[in-house]
């Protein structure tokens, strides 16, 4: 093994059944994963035992909506699941390692009330909390005493000022501030203590936070937006992002803008680290492998083949459709998910693909690359891009779970280890430390050095 050789980071990115929007009637789906917390315990184990560095649960504060479409919702297994910092919590208790990558939305949640979560589960993970910060692409507004969804610039704007805002309340005290100490009779020391005392469009919040100052400093921050705001927001604030790229051309377009954008805010292209997901579908041969993917594809029910074009072709109407009709072009004037309708109007056009194709092509992974193939088929895939700068680390998004999980720690993880592309053993103990990411230094402690050094000059 080459030790110096850059090794891609790896994910697993956990849908309860598995990504395929029809997993849960696979035979090996566990039917009910979406509220077991043994088959998420399973699960995070086996990302463990394959040394990845995280595991990551998407979210959204919304259940489906039944008026929509009933037959749909009778049909589908994604609407009751865990909230993931309660589940993250339960999980840092029975692994020692993988990093937890909790969503949480900007747009709906409370700042303070976010920050004292994800400080309070850096603690009980000893140091590998990660929060994946989304805007919420889904009008979820009807859950929220609002009068509607924020327009997609206006929920950009509060994430930027929301991020800073958690980031100043984690430095409410700096590291040393509590001293503890029985003789004197001193428990903490009152200078290292500051309020945010934020008075900003969206937000005001004295502080200070009631949880110290998380172990990894900040729990890592992760992005998952792809629009021109979503990509500056990640510039500025985060060290990894979530992204979904169909081609390498793609890819490597989205990699050196993102890493473009981070010498203005005066960081270096190693501090945030770039992330597509990867569906893979693993068979022992070619030919077993495309079996698998046709049978995952033939348990789609033809209600919601229907619901996925429905939710793509909103306010066109497809009644008139066959699925063997050419797909016509996707309304583009989104307020939802901007990027996410960019990537599958490319997709459309560049493939001419049926109605019939298209929603095949997005039932897999919602629009993320999916590649069928064997174990070191797979292993190419990633390689190619890891080594042509279009990824840093790679979410898997295993089809049916638990098994997809296993098949690729099994399977693929040690033909990537035999590539020197990935680690044998854990490199630190936070999730930090295994990322090759800083700890960033208090914000208010610097600035009391700076003053001082200033003062002394
Ligand atoms: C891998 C990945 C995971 C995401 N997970 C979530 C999620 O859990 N909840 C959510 O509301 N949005 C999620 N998103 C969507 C984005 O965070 C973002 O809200 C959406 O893409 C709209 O912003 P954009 O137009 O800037 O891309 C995810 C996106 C990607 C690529």
């Amino acid at each position: 093994m080459s030790t110096s050789k850059r090794q891609m980071r790896l994910g697993a990115f956990i849908m309860a059944t598995g990504h395929h929007i029809a997993a849960w009637r696979h035979p090996e789906a566990q039917a009910d994963a979406g509220l077991n917390i043994d088959h998420y315990r399973e699960l995070a184990q086996t990302a463990e035992r394959g040394k990845f560095d995280l595991v990551f649960v998407a979210d959204s504060p919304a259940g489906w909506d039944r008026a929509k479409d009933p037959e749909a919702l009778r049909r589908t297994a994604q609407g009751a699941h865990f909230e993931p910092l309660t589940l993250w919590a339960a999980l840092s208790q029975v692994t020692k390692h993988i990093g937890f990558v909790a969503t949480a939305s900007t747009t709906y949640e409370d700042p303070y009330l976010l920050a004292r979560r994800f400080a309070s589960l850096d603690y009980i993970s000893k140091g590998r909390a990660a929060w994946n910060v989304v805007t919420t692409g889904a009008d979820v507004s009807k859950n929220f005493s609002i009068a509607g969804h924020p327009a997609h610039a206006d929920r950009y704007e509060r994430a930027e000022e929301f991020v800073d805002l958690v980031k100043g309340l984690w430095d409410s005290y700096e590291d040393d501030a509590f001293i503890r100490d029985k003789e004197s009779g001193v428990y903490l020391d009152p200078d290292k203590v500051h309020l945010v005392d934020h008075k900003g469009k969206f937000f005001s919040v004295a502080g200070p936070l009631n949880v110290g100052r998380p172990v990894q400093g900040y729990p890592v921050i992760v992005q998952a937006g792809a629009s021109e705001p979503g990509r500056e927001l990640a510039a500025r604030t985060a060290e990894m992002i979530f992204t979904a790229n169909q081609t390498l051309e793609d890819a490597q377009e989205f990699y050196s803008d993102v890493k473009g954008r981070l010498a203005r805010y005066g960081r270096r292209p190693d501090e945030l680290l770039i992330s597509p997901g990867i569906f893979p579908v693993l068979g022992g041969t070619e030919a077993e492998a495309q079996a698998n993917y046709d049978y995952i594809q033939s348990l789609v029910h033809p209600s919601i083949a229907w619901n996925i074009l429905a939710r793509h072709y909103r306010g066109v109407d497809l009644s008139g459709y066959s699925l063997d009709d050419p797909a016509p072009p996707l309304p583009d004037n989104t307020e939802l998910n901007k990027s996410r309708l960019k990537l599958v109007s490319d997709l459309v056009s560049r493939n001419n693909l049926t109605l019939r194709q298209f929603y095949l092509a997005v039932a897999t992974a919602r629009g993320h690359r999916t590649v069928v193939g064997t174990p070191e088929q797979i292993a190419d895939a990633m390689q190619t891009w890891f080594e042509n700068g279009a990824a840093d680390a790679f979410n898997i998004m295993p089809p049916v779970l638990p098994t997809a999980l296993t098949d690729f720690v099994d399977q693929v993880v040690p033909i990537l280890r035999k590539r020197g592309l990935f680690r044998h053993e854990y490199e630190g103990t936070t999730l930090r430390e295994n990322l090759g990411l800083q700890r960033p230094p208090n914000g208010f402690a610097l600035q009391v050095q700076q003053q001082k050094a200033q003062a002394a000059v």
